[in-house]
């Protein structure tokens, strides 16, 4: 079952609404995946160079297109420009590397990743100071990157460009200097993380979100681990409501989540390296949620932001970092 449901641009372009996210999924299982995916239905592959794995979805894309099994025209791929190149000389270059990488003529999407900038050594390993936190880059110019990213649709790289974690403010500053809108804004978006002030100042611009982390990204557990980051993390698909409204559809917890982020017109790319869970995510087409139900769901926010970057200890001291997290509380 095909994801048949798109969701229009502000430049026209179409955008299916449920897509794989790939983050925190290494080379074998994504090749995997891919592949479960794509005959799954799936057409929206969301990926970034920050995520290790562009070219094993190439290697699967390649396959794929080699054999006619899909059309490049019925594609949708995402990637993005990593925070250690956000800056403006470095935009053409990195988008030219995940071209080759995906072996792709262009993307649909290219989105500026983060909202601030990171220093790394010749060898591509992160720069940290003596206290051992992640040196920042202060010299971050979104203006300036703006009209390179701009540049990429011009000349046919990109189709669609759009930022991914930034702040209402930051939105509307890059609006106030473009020629080409953003697409889309990709942030963390799911039951405990509603973010509606940001959410609806993007709608009211014709600015897309794309929900990352829609099922609460448990995976992320191990990178706060590896940098010493001790936190409890929300199991969303474990809460009583959505528990009880997935029973009464007979559908399962992640479903409903998932139903709920589409019905409020927003993108959701959750992260499955699973047949059966990758195959249940795109399954959701088939019911549908009450306004009390969707009522109910949207009175669960708590303000939980899952991803906040803890695991980079030190790019709270960037200018553009906003999010709070246990190093600027
Ligand atoms: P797995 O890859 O083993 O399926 P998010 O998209 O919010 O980042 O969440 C992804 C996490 O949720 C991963 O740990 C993924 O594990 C798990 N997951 C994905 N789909 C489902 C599902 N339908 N039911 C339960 N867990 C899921």
């Amino acid at each position: 079952m095909a994801c048949t449901k798109f969701l229009t641009l502000n430049n026209g372009e179409k955008m299916p609404v449920i897509g794989i996210g790939t983050w925190q999924a290494s080379d074998e299982e994504i090749e995997t995946a891919i592949d479960v995916a794509l005959s799954a239905g799936y057409r929206h592959i969301d990926t970034a160079p920050v995520y290790g794995n562009e070219k094993a979805i190439g290697r699967v894309l390649k396959r794929w297109l080699d054999a006619g099994k899909v059309k490049r025209e019925d594609l949708y791929i995402v990637t993005k420009l990593p925070p250690i190149a956000n800056r403006p000389h470095e935009v053409e270059p990195t988008i030219k590397q995940s071209l080759a990488d995906l072996q792709l003529d262009y993307v649909d999407m290219y989105l500026v990743h983060t909202p601030f900038t990171l220093f790394i050594n010749p060898d591509g390993s992160f720069q940290f100071d003596d206290e051992g936190r992640v040196k920042v880059d202060k010299s971050t110019d979104h203006a300036a990157v703006w009209a390179e990213m701009e540049k990429l649709v011009e000349n046919g790289l990109a189709k669609s460009i759009g930022v991914s974690n930034f702040s209402k403010e930051q939105v509307a500053r890059l609006l106030k200097n473009c020629k080409i809108r953003p697409a889309t804004n990709q942030i963390e978006h799911h039951v405990y993380l509603q973010q509606r002030d940001l959410v609806d100042f993007c709608k009211a611009e014709n600015i897309a979100i794309t929900a990352y982390s829609p099922l609460g990204s448990k995976g992320i557990a191990k990178f706060n681990a590896a940098a010493g980051v001790e936190r409890d993390l929300p199991d969303l698909m474990d809460i009583p409501e959505v528990k009880q409204i997935a029973e009464a559809h007979k559908k399962t917890p992640a479903q409903v989540l998932l139903r709920w982020i589409i019905d409020t017109g927003v993108v959701a790319i959750p992260k499955s390296t699973n047949e059966a869970r990758l195959k249940q995510n795109l399954d959701v087409f088939d019911f549908q949620l009450s306004t009390e139900e969707v009522a109910k769901l949207c009175a669960l926010d708590k303000n939980i932001r899952i991803c906040d970057f803890s695991f980079f200890r030190g790019v709270e001291q960037h200018p553009e970092f906003t999010f709070k997290n246990q190093f600027t509380n």
